[in-house]
Formats: C-alpha cells, sequence, structure tokens
C-alpha cells in the first residue's frame, strides 16, 4: 500500500499509479501527466530546459499560466545503467520522495513544492519512476550562482559569497533541527534566487529520512559531505575555498570546537576522495 501526505490522492488506472497534490489533480491529469514519458518524446523537438544529472524537463502547464513544473526520471546510477537505466524493481522510490519533500515544504524548509509522482508498470514488479515538482523561478544551483556572481568585483563577491553560504548552513541547520537528514547534501541541491539571493532551496530528497530529532554524529556527517562537494566543484573551477568550507562548518555549529572537530574530519575525508576524482574525473 503506498502511504501518501495529508492533501494528496491517488489515482490509478491500467499501468500508471500517480500520487498527486489535490488541488492540482485536474490541471496536472488533463496536461497528461499519468503519462510522462510523452513529454521527454517531445522534448526531443521542442526547446524545453533539460538540467541536472539526468532528465529534468521544465514544462507549461496550460491551466495554470503562472506556474511551470519540474518534471524528473528517476535514472538508475553505477554500472548497472548500462545494462538498464530506467527500470526500477518496485515503485516506491518516487512515492517515498513525495512524502519527504511534503513533509519538508509542510514545515516550512524552504523546498519546491511537490506536486506529483509518478509510477508505470512496464513488466510484472518493474517499472519507470518521475517526480513533479512546481519550478522554483529565477535560480541557479549554488555553484552556478557563485560563478556567476565571482564576475563582479573581489570584495564584493566575497562578502555575497560569505553570505550566501552564512544563509546556506542556517537553513541546513533548520532543516536538521527539523529531523530531516538530505541523503544527498551537495551544492547543487541548493538553489539561490538571483533577484533575491536571501531566498535559498533545498531540493531533491530522493532517498533522505525523517525522524523525530537527529544525532550529532549524523548532523556531521551530513555537514562533512557537502563541504565534500565544495572541494570537488572547486577542482572544476567553481569559486570556493577551504576557508568557505572553514566558514560553512563554523556558521553552522555556532561552536568554535565542534567545527574544528568537523574540520579535521572534513580533511581525512578528502584525502581519501582527492585520489577518487582523479582518477574518475567528475
Ligand atoms: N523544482 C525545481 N525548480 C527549479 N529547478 C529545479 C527543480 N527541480 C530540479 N531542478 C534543477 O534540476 C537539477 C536536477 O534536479 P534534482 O532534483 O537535483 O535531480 P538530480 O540531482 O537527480 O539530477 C537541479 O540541480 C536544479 O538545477
Ligand atoms: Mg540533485
Amino acid at each position: 500500500m503506498l502511504k501518501v501526505p495529508p492533501g494528496y490522492i491517488i489515482i490509478n488506472d491500467n499501468t500508471s499509479t500517480v500520487a498527486v497534490k489535490k488541488e492540482y489533480e485536474r490541471p496536472l491529469m488533463r496536461h497528461g501527466i499519468s503519462q510522462p514519458e510523452r513529454f521527454f518524446k517531445d522534448y526531443i523537438s521542442t526547446s524545453e530546459t533539460l538540467k541536472g544529472r539526468g532528465p529534468v524537463l521544465s514544462v507549461s502547464i496550460e491551466e495554470m499560466p503562472e506556474t511551470r513544473i519540474m518534471i524528473r526520471k528517476y535514472l538508475r546510477g553505477g554500472l548497472v545503467r548500462f545494462v538498464n537505466n530506467d527500470i526500477f524493481l518496485g515503485n516506491q522510490r518516487p512515492f517515498n520522495e513525495l512524502y519527504i519533500g511534503a513533509e519538508a515544504y509542510a514545515r516550512n524548509i524552504p523546498t519546491a513544492e511537490t506536486l506529483a509522482a509518478v509510477s508505470i508498470k512496464k513488466a510484472g514488479p518493474f517499472y519507470k519512476c518521475y517526480l513533479i515538482t512546481k519550478e522554483l523561478t529565477s535560480c541557479s544551483d549554488l555553484p552556478q550562482y557563485l560563478k556567476k556572481l565571482s564576475k563582479i568585483s573581489s570584495i564584493e563577491f566575497s562578502e555575497k559569497k560569505k553570505e550566501v553560504l552564512v544563509k546556506t548552513s542556517e537553513t541546513v541547520r533548520s532543516m536538521h533541527n527539523k529531523g530531516f537528514l538530505h541523503a544527498d547534501l551537495n551544492m547543487k541541491n541548493i538553489l539561490i534566487n538571483s533577484l533575491i539571493p536571501e531566498n535559498i532551496f533545498i531540493i531533491d530528497w530522493d532517498k533522505s529520512i525523517f525522524k523525530n530529532s537527529l544525532s550529532e554524529s549524523e548532523k556531521s556527517s551530513n555537514i562533512i559531505r557537502f563541504c565534500r562537494s565544495m572541494e570537488k566543484l572547486q577542482q572544476q573551477g567553481i569559486p570556493v575555498t577551504e576557508k568557505d568550507q572553514e566558514l560553512f562548518l563554523v556558521s553552522y555549529w555556532k561552536n568554535p570546537k565542534k567545527a574544528s572537530v568537523d574540520l579535521e574530519k572534513l580533511k581525512q575525508t578528502v584525502l581519501k576522495r582527492k585520489l577518487i576524482w582523479k582518477v574518475f574525473k567528475n
């Protein structure tokens, strides 16, 4: 049995199962959201945006002229993707992500509103899966935001970068204090509104968990993961430095001792990973 958060309903037909937020049911169903593959086929002949590691489409909805939606198709990672890249055993994954994303939104964590999750039965217990969120407009991910920002004067850049990193650490702390452990906390899952940079969003709740409270070690490994992404992106030309990692940790913990313990752990994990990154560039 699929569990959906309050305010969502499940619609089943032959092969598709859709969990959709009630107020969006009509416009999304009429737009054909129960068969999302169609959008990916159409994409080839249109100029809709395609971002991210897997296919993420930005789509307009006739009945909601003010709103654009993002449709993400789940793709497999690892070596198995060379055999089959979009068929999953079971269909829990998008519904779990919808559940946690909706809980985060309901608890005022700044994130995209999750509108629907869809699974399409292919054969036996095998499915294709999709997630639909409301597009956060005028946003860039944190690495791209900093890259654009770095084109301005260097003093202004370092001030603004500091502001945005401090604000990100506060947003992550508040997320943790509300019991959310993000499974892929990295710079690309932080979006910044380019017009109002105080508006920072955490996205991509795939495999994340939500519980009463997080232990200090869970928080610590989550933010170390975030700082590791800074290190990795620095090597790809994103203007962040070791000082920025330190700033993030100090600002997160508001306790120099805890920050320096994590900084030390970070250095150890970075040393190990640097070699791996060198071997598998990207
Ligand atoms: N609701 C959204 N609004 C704006 N941009 C989004 C939204 N969802 C995804 N994106 C963009 O697509 C990228 C990939 O989406 P994400 O959900 O992080 O999937 P993945 O990391 O698996 O590719 C994000 O980094 C972001 O740039
Ligand atoms: Mg992501």
